[in-house]
């Protein structure tokens, strides 16, 4: 018996929602013994122009890896995010948008989400942006964030949006890795008060992108910008020389819709391609069954568009369903630590999706904040991004959700475009910390490091083995990258990166990233990225960049760095080197701590050994395990006396 403690469905939820732990059951079944006819039926749920013949046709390799999902049908995704509740819905709320001051605020009925992606797609295509152009947004959250990826995806324009927190350089690098033509912006962003320089950062970028032939920017601030005359173009201004009318691209299904991209363990960001057909499909389905979402209510996810959660969760799943969805501009602690439960009030939120690293630092705060408000609209509370620990599970349950509110914490990644594994709240029992049970479709194994199929309660590597539709296709420009990071290590198998447990239920537990990736409040870090940005400080030797446990954020960045010869460790540079990776990459990649090591801890043949980096920042120094391969020990004994976090 497991000691961990069970939250059974009630049975109010149970009778009311999509599923119920029988159906469940017998559809998971069904998915896994027959997915053809499973997706046949279930693919229909999004409009097709011309309907699919085909359904699933995927080889994992180990010679040829391609995924392909209703590859004969043809349909638009801005279309069925849009025109098709237009007879149902065009007056009803397709997009709030909480402005960062609670005073501002605005709704976008779905007939105004229309007309307004209509004039942005056709701003696009008067400048010539065509079928299959790169577009780069980037954007702070505002409506105009939204109208430029339905936009784009209505004249079959692929979007590339960069979070808005990267740098110029972060920036021009996803610009040019697509060869994108346009870019999307704003003057400035506004979070928690503070300004962000989208447009100056946008300038900076591109004097190293001699592609790009206009910038289309959107006024927020009415903050001073530089101007390019050539170059640039005011939305305002070309809003009003275009009409309302634009017909929607009928794109195949495996066009591309978006590429977005994710740090991975080496090299630079991979530029993750996801296509129209299934991925529609899975995001909206995800959506409904997930967070048992029901006509007229309003959904909220607190992701920013930068990320794939906002891709899928904020914008395609909810709008292909006809939901309404929140979009939230500001910060959760601003003005004040109750702000994202006020806007729960304001708007009469039903579901509520967020990250740990945002509970934990409520929870941090106390009681009072949430307590004083009401939060009697909120029916189902989700999580997403890192392994939730149960204290704060169980805080977000009792304090948030007033043990009301099912909680589902739903394990999924960039690379497979929507939830994976997650409760759904009338079918399955829920144990905090715990992702629970596979969606639909998905056939998780986990393997140990040879490759074995582990049965039953077990501990190791997570692995998928078999296509679902929202999986990512490939690479941009690069499938034999795709190929090499999903399919080599365990072949015939997509390998996730993450460490897992499942239990004697069946439950997964994922445990954390098994890779040199790191997962700093949420957001995916490669640690080679941020050694790579401090190796290119003139007076950095040497980096190794490690996660180590970081009560707030998950994970926090230690880095060991070895100056060149005759340059002294001191205060000053310490906050220089942060401020150098906070300009490379942006601030999300500022490391924690710095530790200066003479030298760092080597194999006979060059290689650096980071389980015993990892170790030491993890404050376990104790067992270092075999350091007999070390060219020279004594480097260790020298990390263990210095090390930063104690
Ligand atoms: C990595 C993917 C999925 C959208 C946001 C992050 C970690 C994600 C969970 C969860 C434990 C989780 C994994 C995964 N992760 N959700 N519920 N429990 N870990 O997308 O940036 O592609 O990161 O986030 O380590 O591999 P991403």
């Amino acid at each position: 018996m497991s000691e961990t403690q069970v939250i059974p469905v009630k049975d109010k939820i149970a009778s009311s929602a999509h599923v119920d732990a029988q159906s469940y059951e017998e559809m998971y079944r069904r998915s896994i013994e027959d997915p053809e006819g499973f997706w046949a039926e279930h693919g229909k749920r999004i409009d097709w122009m011309k309907p699919y013949s085909q359904i699933k046709d995927v080889s994992f390799g180990p010679d040829d890896v391609h995924i392909r999902w209703f590859a004969d049908g043809t349909t638009n995704a801005a279309v069925n995010c849009i025109d098709r509740h237009l007879p149902a819905k065009k007056d009803q709320p397709a997009i709030i948008w909480e402005g960062d001051d609670p005073g501002e605020d605005k709704t976008i009925t779905y007939g105004e989400l229309h007309r307004q992606v209509c004039r942005m797609a056709n701003i696009l295509k008067a400048r010539g942006v065509t079928r299959g152009d790169r577009v780069t947004i980037y954007m702070p959250m505002i409506p105009e964030a939204a109208y430029a990826m339905l936009a784009c995806a209505r004249i079959g324009a692929i979007h590339s949006v960069v979070f808005g927190g990267f740098s110029p350089d972060a920036l021009a690098g996803r610009i040019e890795d697509c060869e994108s033509t346009f870019v999307i912006t704003a003057d400035e962003g506004v979070r928690g008060g503070r300004k962000i320089p989208l447009k100056a950062n946008t300038d900076k970028a591109l004097t190293k992108c001699p592609g790009v032939r206009h910038v289309l920017v959107v006024r927020r601030t009415g903050g001073d910008i530089d101007w390019h005359e050539d170059r640039d173009l005011w939305f305002h201004e070309e809003f009003e020389k275009v009409g309302d009318d634009c017909p929607a691209e009928e794109m195949g299904a495996e066009d591309p819709l978006f590429i977005l991209y994710t740090s991975g363990s080496t090299g630079k960001p991979k530029g993750v391609l996801h296509t129209t057909g299934g991925y529609l499909v899975f995001t909206s389905m995800t959506h409904e069954y997930v967070f048992d979402y029901k006509d007229g209510e309003v959904y909220w996810c607190t992701a920013d568009v930068g990320w794939v959660t906002g891709h899928s969760y904020i914008l395609y799943g909810p709008l292909a369903n006809g939901a309404t969805t929140l979009i939230f501009e500001g910060v959760p602690n601003y003005p004040d630590a109750s702000r994202h439960w006020q806007v729960c009030d304001k708007h009469k939120v039903n579901i509520y999706y967020t990250a740990p690293t945002a509970i934990r630092a409520l929870m941090r705060e106390g009681e009072e904040p949430v307590k004083k408000t009401d939060r009697k609209s909120l029916r189902l509370l989700g999580t997403v991004g890192e392994p939730i620990n149960p204290e704060a599970w169980m805080w977000y349950y009792k304090t948030v959700g007033e043990e009301r509110c099912p909680v589902v914490d739903t394990w999924w990644q960039t690379e497979t475009g929507g939830i994976m594994i997650s409760p759904l709240p009338g079918a399955i029992d829920l144990k905090p910390g715990s992702a629970t049970k596979p969606f639909f479709g998905v056939k998780p194994e986990i393997v140990d490091t040879n490759g074995n199929v582990q049965e039953g309660a077990c501990q190791g590597n997570l692995c998928i083995a078999d296509s679902w539709p929202g999986q990512m296709r490939t690479v941009y420009g690069d499938h034999e990258r795709f190929i090499q990071t999903y399919f080599s290590t365990y072949p015939g198998k997509y390998f996730s990166g993450d460490g897992c447990r499942r239990d004697e239920d069946g439950y997964y537990w994922i445990t954390g990233r098994v890779d040199d990736v790191i997962n700093v409040s949420g957001h995916r870090m490669g640690t080679a990225e941020v050694e790579s940005a401090l190796v290119a400080h003139k007076k950095v030797a040497e980096a190794a960049v490690v996660g180590y446990p970081h009560d707030l954020k998950g994970q926090g960045i230690y880095a060991y760095v070895t100056l060149v010869a005759g340059e002294e460790p001191s205060e000053e540079l310490r906050k220089e080197l942060v401020q150098w990776v906070r300009q490379e990459i942006g601030p999300i990649a500022s490391p924690d701590l710095i530790q200066w090591a003479p030298s760092l801890p080597k194999t006979r043949s060059g290689k650096i050994m980071r389980r015993i980096l990892r170790k030491i920042a993890e404050n376990d120094y104790s067992n270092l395990g075999d350091t007999s391969t070390l060219a020279d020990p004594a480097v260790v004994d020298d990390l263990v006396e210095n090390r930063m976090n104690r």
